[in-house]
């Protein structure tokens, strides 16, 4: 193969049509008769909808229907003897409301202000019963175990930290915060008969929409058409098909024209899932030498009282460090609010945010650099497991990360480093995240003309995906990026996974690999040339003698069977530098440094953007990102972007990229182990060890905000 290709920079093949509006998003598809559905939120928190007038929206100008739960046409899927019954919200399929904001209808309109107009026209009755939203209230007296694969897990003996000569027990708590893509959530549905349904909409998986709605619908699958060309970011928050999707397609059958549903940035708080909040309580002890003796992680985390919603936020308990003993404990606490979803890193995010801090508390019990008490617990095979890593270059991110941010410069002691005025401190944390890969399909066609197009039903919510196949499948061509084009975004197209847990590249590019080494050793085999031969063919050239106009080849990839051998994980060190003003509590954040061990990289510039991007979404997790919701009414406060707050350019400094870059042997044929999880994951943890470091406040409640700091 020709090594010169990956790893380069290639600009995104489709950054033009980004950046010049050319690319057209879900949002922006017109289809002729096109109509607006808005969503109606019911403004109580708990209780039943006893009746909905909407005798004076039906008269308002432009309007066509509006659905409620007394008139809509039952979704299949959603009925207890569907197949396999659908879960999660069910909208309009009952009176019952969970949560505050929750649609009690959806007003369609020829114009989106018309139809948003008479949304503020409908009347609700309601029967209000009493309602939880508060977490820390419900946390102990209404948590419940999660479900079998969030066990109780203990690897020698349980609260074996309590031994330890040097303990750290503590309790770190994460608000909830929310995706926040760029983008809104939209679909348009646009039926053709009865039984056949196209949608434009947000998704991060084009085949598990198509699944979703073929279900919902009981149609066949291959007569539900998904397009989702272009995603404007997602975070996990379209890994799901959302209710107001189904609504979407629901409202079109009924008014028999295409209809577009767009939620409100306020209603993206309530419908499309979010980090949820998280208290965990983490016990750790250690030998004054510095040798783990025990690790204990508990955590809770809210989700909604219709549907339970678990991420893996103790497991990076039982294997990032060498402890002998460990035990973890994963509760769920149901509380009248939408369900949670997977968010930027999730859980494996959540987790070592209160690992990553505790270890750092207990580096200042001990006296021992945090580096050097990671070093001393670096776990050679995977403990929880016994296996070995398929590939681990840890030892080598901590290294990397602490030469780049000047490591040497960090005090020991906290509050001692000043520069002028402000507060000097150094902080790191890490991670890890699993390697990934499913099953994918690829296709490739050869023109004529020398041109290469590939397609697979693959997504790109941002990270580059076609720019990274079009570097695949030029190394293993041998051709130049400009004759490849890549599309994705489409069900009709071979069958990929989903993008999510960062095993895109990992999946579909293993598939793009198969296929062009295929269409490769096809055409030598047509050239009469062995296929090891060094001897280059030309390709227009095999076809033109065979009289092909094109050659068309289909593959499918599939898992490495060796992987059940290993334990395959990313790893990361993120490093912090921090300025903190005593008198202000203002945080600076100066520097950060991002090294990774994510296999081989595919394409440098979009993975770093991607690892610049993880940090963004990091910093705001420690820093400013959380949803507040007033218990006294359970609605949400801040569902917007002034008060809620994302980091802006200003809080942002200068972010190193740094990738190890070695291949892993095991998980596919590219080497890579995937990155985008990963670019997250630690982030948080550094910047409040940072914190701590230059003023000697531990803040345990993220975000970091300047009263937390002067309050200490
Ligand atoms: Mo990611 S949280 O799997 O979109």
């Amino acid at each position: 193969m020709n090594k010169d290709f990956i790893g380069e920079s290639l600009d995104r093949v489709d950054g033009r049509l980004k950046v010049t509006g050319a690319a057209k998003y879900s949002g922006e598809y017109k289809p002729a008769g096109l109509t607006y559905g808005v969503l109606v939120p019911a403004t109580i928190t708990s209780g039943i909808l006893n009746a909905i007038d909407t005798k004076a929206a039906l008269r308002a100008s432009g309007v066509i229907a509006v659905i409620t739960p007394f008139n809509a046409p039952k979704v299949p899927g959603y009925q207890p003897d569907a197949p396999r019954p659908m879960k999660g919200l069910k909208l309009f399929n009952d009176n019952k409301i969970h949560f505050n904001g929750q649609p009690v209808a959806l007003v369609i309109a020829d114009t989106f202000e018309r139809a948003t107009h008479a949304a503020s026209l409908i009347k609700c009755k309601y029967e209000r019963q009493s309602f939880a939203t508060n977490f820390h209230e419900n946390m102990e007296t209404n948590s419940k175990p999660a479900g079998e694969q969030h066990k109780e897990y203990v690897r020698g003996e349980a609260n074996a930290y309590k031994s330890a000569p040097f303990i750290v027990e503590e309790s770190y708590t994460l608000p909830s915060e929310m995706h926040n893509p760029m983008e809104l959530h939209v679909t348009t549905a646009i039926w053709d008969g009865d039984d056949k349904v196209t949608l434009y909409t947000k998704s991060q998986g084009v085949i598990s929409s198509q699944r979703a709605i073929a279900t919902a619908f009981n149609l066949e699958q291959k007569n539900v058409q998904i397009n989702s060309h272009f995603v404007g970011g997602a975070f996990g928050s379209s890994l799901r098909t959302w209710p107001h999707e189904i609504a979407a397609v629901q409202a079109a059958r009924m008014v028999k024209r295409p209809v577009r549903v767009t939620l409100t940035r306020e209603q993206m708080f309530l419908l499309v899932g979010y980090r949820p909040l998280t208290v965990q309580k983490i016990g750790i002890g250690a030998t004054a030498d510095g040798k783990l003796v025990g690790i204990t992680h508990e955590s809770f985390s809210q989700t909604a009282t219709y549907e339970d919603f678990t991420e893996r936020s103790v497991n990076v308990s039982r294997f990032l460090y060498a402890s002998p003993n460990a035990n973890t404990r994963y509760k769920i606490v149901p509380l009248n609010v939408g369900v949670p979803a997977p968010m930027r890193g999730p859980g494996e995010a959540t987790g070592a945010y209160a690992l990553e801090s505790a270890l750092d508390e207990l580096s200042y019990k001990l006296n021992i650099d945090p580096i050097e008490l990671r070093l001393k617990n670096y776990a050679d095979v995977n403990p929880e497991t016994n296996l070995p890593w398929s590939s681990k270059y840890l030892k080598e991110c901590y290294q990397q990360g602490a030469a780049r941010i000047g490591w040497d410069k960090r005090a020991q002691k906290p509050g001692t480093n000043r520069d002028g005025e402000w507060l000097v401190g150094y902080g790191m944390g890490g991670g890890a995240f699993g390697a990934y890969r499913g099953k994918t399909q690829a296709r490739i066609i050869l023109s004529a003309d020398g041109t290469v197009v590939i397609k697979s039903a693959t997504s790109d919510i941002g990270p580059g995906t076609a720019t990274a196949m079009v570097v695949i499948a030029a190394d293993r061509l041998g051709l130049s990026a400009d004759k490849i084009t890549f599309e994705l975004g489409n069900s009709a197209l071979p069958v990929a996974p989903t993008q999510g847990g960062s095993s895109t590249v990992s999946s579909v590019g293993s598939a793009v690999n198969d296929v062009c080494v295929a269409l490769k050793q096809k055409l030598y085999n047509l050239s009469g040339k062995p296929e090891n031969s060094t001897d280059p063919i030309d390709y227009t050239n095999v076809l033109q003698q065979h009289n092909l106009p094109s050659l068309e080849l289909t593959t499918e990839s599939d898992v490495n069977p060796d992987a059940k051998k290993y334990a395959m994980y990313s790893f990361s060190a993120h490093f912090v530098q921090v300025y903190v003003h005593p008198v202000t509590g203002v945080v600076k954040i100066k520097k950060v440094v991002a090294v990774v061990d994510g296999g081989k990289i595919i394409n440098m510039k979009t993975a770093s953007s991607q690892m610049i991007g993880g940090a963004v979404g990091g910093i705001g997790m420690a820093m400013t990102e959380e949803a507040v919701i007033d218990d006294r009414y359970g609605k949400y406060i801040n569902s917007n972007f002034a008060d809620y707050h994302v980091p802006v350019n200003a809080d942002i400094p200068q972010i190193e990229a740094i990738f190890i870059d070695k291949p892993d042997p095991v998980l596919n044929p590219l080497g890579t182990k995937g990155i985008g999880e990963i670019s997250l994951i630690g982030v948080a943890p550094a910047v409040a060890n940072a914190v701590y470091n230059a003023t000697g406040r531990r803040i345990r409640e993220m975000p970091i905000t300047p009263d937390k700091i002067l309050k200490g």
